[in-house]
């Protein structure tokens, strides 16, 4: 096991009203927060210290979430006495755009914003995104707070400080690097989340365990029919048990700089392409994940880096997941044109992340084109 996916220690200490909440920190200096995990969390609202400095709130959410929990938050955050104020986008990944970005930028011009307003980002990994990169850009640099709502980005985007947009060539290619003052998880939430959209964040869950911790892959097969069924002693497990591996990654190498980082973007750099050319939303970013899992896992065998039985647990994982490990109808040469524009790419090679095993990957940037072409040409 890698030394930054190491257990670290898992302080539980009381929350606003008494009952128990397990915090994960996220070591960052002068930046460091905290990731508050629990239930009933969204009705207790943010801690004060966070609040304190704020000259007004605006919380920031969708056409979905703000229906179910936007009185919620709001009557929470009355406790601040902060002027608070609401900006609900469209619902979906094909919003994640320069428009609606706009949209919050014109709301926070129209309701005077200052320097010291705080931002919410209320909703799923499209809002968190694009939240903390208003945040990072609006003025030159706001606080933000971000209260994930979906599994996804309870044990992923919410984390980490990744932020920003899609563009029509590729995912995510617009952004900053911006780190939020507080991450406030309520599991209750993750009751209203659809089947669909729930299976899609067990993809970036079982991503820590195939790519960087051994014994909690081993853990997910004990206990993915638990998970798949939402149990919440289970659910509360493998959200606090992601977190701590990707505050982990991110205290050692917060800018992607020093290779810890990217194996984060397993399975990504197929998936991104999936999501790209089908269309924004078509696949859900968990399932082209999980779909990109399955072909990296597949690719590193290939290549003779891992064990057959690796392979068989690693594919059965996923499925059992509900996840798909199928590649869709794509060309070769769309997904190459995509999978040649990744972010992870250096003077113009491909860099995949390929299994040693299970728990243990590399950056590899040593695979020819001809060689992925012809692997995907199998598919
Ligand atoms: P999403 O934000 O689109 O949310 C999924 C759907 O669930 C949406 O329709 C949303 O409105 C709805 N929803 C949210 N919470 C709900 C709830 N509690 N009950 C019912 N419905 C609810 O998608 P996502 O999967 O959360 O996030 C995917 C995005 O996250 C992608 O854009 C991806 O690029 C990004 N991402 C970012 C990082 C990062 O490090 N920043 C990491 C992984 C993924
Ligand atoms: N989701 C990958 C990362 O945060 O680096």
């Amino acid at each position: 096991m890698l030394p930054f996916a190491r257990r670290m220690r898992k302080p539980v200490m009381p929350n606003r009203e008494g009952a128990a909440l397990t915090c994960v920190n996220v070591a960052l200096g002068t930046r460091s927060y905290v990731i508050e995990i629990g239930t009933d969390t969204l009705r207790r609202g943010l801690p004060a210290h966070v609040t304190n400095a704020a000259s007004r709130i605006v919380v920031v959410t969708n056409d979905v979430v703000f229906p179910l929990y936007g009185a919620a938050v709001a009557t929470a955050l009355e406790a601040s006495e902060r002027p608070i104020v609401s900006v609900v986008l469209p619902d979906g990944e094909a919003h994640k755009d320069w428009q609606h970005l706009n949209q919050i930028f014109d709301a926070l011009l129209s309701n005077a914003c200052d320097r010291k307003t705080l931002l919410v980002a209320l909703g799923g990994g499209v809002i968190g995104d694009m939240v903390g990169f208003a945040a990072a850009t609006y003025q030159r640099g706001v606080s933000f707070v971000q209260i994930p709502t979906t599994l996804l980005s309870q044990v992923d985007s919410s984390v980490g400080g990744k932020t920003g947009i899609n563009h029509p060539l590729g995912k995510n290619m617009v952004g900053a690097f911006y780190q939020p003052k507080h991450v406030l998880i309520d599991t209750d939430v993750l009751r209203t989340l659809p089947d669909r959209e729930y299976r899609a964040g067990l993809a970036e869950v079982i991503k820590y365990g195939i790519a960087l911790d051994a014994a909690f892959f081993a853990w997910l097969e004990t206990n993915i029919d638990a998970l798949s069924a939402r149990d919440s002693a289970t659910l509360a497990y493998a959200i606090r048990r992601s977190c701590e591996i990707k505050a982990g990654i991110v205290a050692n190498d917060e800018y992607e700089t020093r290779g810890a980082r990217a194996l984060l973007n397993f399975g990504h750099t197929f998936g991104h392409a999936i999501e790209t050319e089908l269309g924004y939303g078509t696949w859900l970013h968990g399932e082209a994940v999980g779909c990109g899992m399955a072909l990296a896992t597949n690719f590193s065998a290939i290549l003779g880096r891992l064990p057959e039985a690796d392979r068989q647990r690693v594919l059965q994982l996923i499925q059992r997941a509900g996840l798909t490990t199928a590649m869709p109808a794509v060309a070769v040469e769309r997904m190459l044109l995509h999978m040649a524009r990744d972010k992870k790419n250096e003077s113009g090679a491909i860099r995949l992340i390929l299994l040693d095993g299970i728990g243990q990957c590399h950056v590899d940037g040593t695979v020819d084109r001809a060689a992925i072409a012809t692997f995907l040409a199998q598919q």
